[in-house]
């Protein structure tokens, strides 16, 4: 796989879903072309676009002005900045606020922001009036090549990430990959760690692509646009296979039981950004598989090398503090992922790795062999 030498225009993505396919379409500048391609999509629709602090600091105005442009009335809805607002709290001001906005039935919610506003505008307009359509403008990496694609929505319950939510598909997804530029490094390198999850889960060739072009897709080159357009394909492919994830689809959590339950373990804070929790457990993952005998040593060390050239963290000791005494333990670790959805009747489900490209699901983990492993992993300095 060769990198493009000049940025294109844009590149569409379809996401064949049958009457509820969409489009996602990816480029330097396709914020501007939002207004135009809503106006096509819903002539006379009028919109609410719900954003955080932070991202409408940046983005807000032209969002505004690309479907002012259009003749599009919108309102906006501004959010605090962080998972805290993927809460019953700011699901209910979301909610209400898209009532006294007037959003009715044919309208639109048009979720302009990180993996936090998408899921939390798109789970607002799956139950308002029971369900109103909504359009992603996914402003990070991370919501570009993952959670602005296939219709995961919701929010958090104070007794666990996702737990409340719904299925519901965007009509549209924009992912501008000029807004990335105001992401910070650690921000980008976060969502880095699921674009090297497409490779690492299902596309050996990807990946050695990833190895060789990761700077020019960081400083914002024409790998960018084809990074995120590979990752896109490969989600719309698995989502339009197995949209309510009871086979296939699973493999995109490669990763995430571990990173999940160490995202909890360090409060769900700055301390732990979700791809960063997300490149640690895939490292977990794969050395659990090769543990089990499952993967060569030497795919589990190119895994890690990668991701640790990239600034990622791959082990537990890069978490800052993570490992001081008290913080964290097997046991702890292991109740964590108890309360996960990727729990059937006590035993735990893990995307387990074959080879780098070969992914598998695990039905049937003892957890006593987590536990285990974990206890090694951390004993590790
Ligand atoms: N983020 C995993 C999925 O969308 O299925």
């Amino acid at each position: 796989m060769t990198a493009p030498l000049k940025h294109s225009a844009s590149v569409t993505v379809d996401v064949a879903l049958g009457d509820r396919a969409y489009d996602i379409v990816i480029g330097r500048d396709v914020l501007q072309t939002l207004g135009a391609r809503v106006a096509a999509l819903r002539p006379g629709v009028r919109t609410a676009i719900v954003t955080d602090r932070t991202v409408a600091k940046h983005w807000l105005e032209p969002t505004e002005a690309s479907l002012a442009a259009a003749g599009i009335p919108t309102s906006r809805i501004v959010v605090e900045e962080g998972e805290g607002s993927k809460s019953y709290a700011g699901l209910s001001q979301v909610s209400e606020a898209l009532i006294a906005a007037k959003i009715e039935r044919n309208d639109l919610v048009i979720a302009l922001g990180g993996g936090v506003v998408g899921d939390l505008a798109g789970f607002a307009a799956a139950i308002l009036r029971r369900g109103v359509d909504f359009v992603q403008v996914p402003t990070s990496l991370l919501a570009q090549v993952d959670s602005s694609v296939g219709g995961k929505t919701g929010i958090n319950s104070p007794q666990g990430k996702n737990l409340i939510g719904a299925f519901h598909q965007p009509v549209l997804v924009i992912a501008d990959t000029s807004v990335l530029d105001t992401l910070s490094p650690r921000q980008f390198r976060a969502g880095y760690a699921e674009v090297a999850k497409y490779g690492i889960l299902g596309d050996e060739a990807f990946f050695g692509w990833l190895e060789a072009n990761h700077a020019d897709i960081v400083v914002g080159g024409a790998a960018r646009e084809h990074a995120i357009a590979t990752s896109c394909r490969a989600k719309a492919a698995i989502v339009s296979r197995d949209e309510r994830e009871t086979g296939e689809r699973a493999l995109l959590n490669l990763g995430h039981t571990f990173g999940h339950a160490l995202e909890a373990a360090t409060g769900f804070s700055d301390r732990l950004f979700h791809g960063e929790g997300v490149s640690v457990g895939m490292v977990l993952a794969a050395e659990f598989s090769a543990q089990l005998g499952m993967i060569p040593a030497d795919d589990v060390a190119r895994i890690a090398r990668h991701l640790s050239a990239v600034g990622l963290p791959t082990r537990l000791q890069d978490i800052a503090g993570f490992t001081q005494e008290g913080l964290a333990d097997a046991d702890a670790l292991l109740a964590l992922m108890a309360q996960d959805k990727k729990v059937k009747r006590g035993k735990l489900t893990f995307i387990l790795l074959e080879a780098v490209g070969r992914a598998v699901i695990a039905n049937n983990v003892e957890p006593s062999l987590v536990r285990d492993f974990l206890q090694v992993k951390l004993a590790r300095h």
